[in-house]
């Protein structure tokens, strides 16, 4: 059952949404207060974006109800404001997120609207740019910025709104393995200052790797939920979901080898597991 109590609840409660033309979401009770980062894995098109911008009030659900903070949403102009400052969303192109010329200018628009001090709207931005690691590119024109930058960017310009929540819209979706590592790292510095994140990914080792709470979503329904252990070795229920198995989650199912959250986690077990000398001979097992 889903407890509403935390303080900075987020939720949702047998929630459905229809677009004109096709119903996207089904009857959707989660509750996001339970993990410090909950993934949300899907296939194209079962409802991730749909379910953010039900969350951050961009859509009205038409039956059920967003909860935030124990009560359920209102959409009046003055709610969605004091929610949009707890509960900020980074889409998936940043192209959508960043509207200056200049990294500084735009990493704190927010703040800015918001009238804030000047002097709060300097610290804010320099804690932002020092989190997403954007300091050597800080002076560059947005323009110039490669796509990895710019994600960066978008995300910083949300993390100075100090938020309870951050949506996170496919964010490794276009980034190199380097890209792809730092901003598991940013992720993993956000997480650590206590905010709670809601990412959606296609990317199902990253989701297994940071997220310690997952909802599959099928069709604009739930198929599965739970911790990432629990979820990742329900190879069928994946599958019908349109998915697959995470490489470490498979190669402990093919193999038998102990199953572990991150692949340095796996490489160190290996190096450390002791090959007895005569292991050819007595073909004892090596784990
Ligand atoms: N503006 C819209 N009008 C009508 N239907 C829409 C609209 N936006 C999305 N849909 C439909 O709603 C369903 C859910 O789309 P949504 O974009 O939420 O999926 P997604 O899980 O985010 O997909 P992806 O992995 O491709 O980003 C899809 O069937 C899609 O075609
Ligand atoms: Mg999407």
């Amino acid at each position: 059952m889903t407890v509403m109590t935390a303080e900075s609840m987020l939720a949702t409660r047998i929630l459905s949404f229809s677009y004109p033309d096709s119903p996207a979401l089904r009857n959707l009770t989660l509750d996001f207060s339970q993990y410090n980062v909950t993934g949300i894995i899907g296939a194209n098109g079962c409802g991730k974006s749909t379910l953010f911008m039900n969350l951050s009030g961009i859509l009205r659900p038409q039956e059920g109800e967003v909860w935030w903070d124990e009560e359920p949403l209102e959409y009046g102009q003055k709610a969605l404001r004091a929610l949009r400052q707890r509960v900020v969303t980074v889409f998936q192109d940043p192209d959508q997120q960043i509207f200056y010329t200049d990294v500084e200018s735009d990493i704190a628009f927010s703040l800015r609207n918001l009238g804030m001090d000047e002097d709060e709207v300097q610290r804010r931005t320099e804690y932002a740019l020092q989190m997403v690691g954007a300091e050597h590119f800080r002076h560059k024109p947005i323009q110039y910025l490669s796509f990895g930058q710019k994600k960066r960017v978008a995300i910083a310009g949300a993390l100075v709104m100090e938020s309870d929540y951050l949506l996170l819209d496919e964010p490794t979706a276009g980034l190199d393995p380097s890209g792809r590592k730092q901003m598991i790292d940013i992720i993993s510095n956000i997480v650590a200052q206590g905010k709670r994140i809601i990412i959606s990914s296609h990317d199902i080792d990253l989701i297994y790797q940071i997220c310690d709470g997952v909802y599959v979503l099928s069709e604009g329904e739930i198929v599965g939920s739970g911790t990432p252990e629990t979820v990742f070795v329900q190879k069928e229920m994946l599958e019908k979901a349109g998915l697959e198995q995470p490489w470490l989650v498979k190669l402990h199912s093919e193999t038998g080898l102990p199953l572990c959250k991150t692949e340095q986690a796996l490489f160190s077990l290996l190096r450390t597991a002791s090959v007895p000398e005569n292991h050819e001979q007595n073909g004892e097992e090596i784990l």
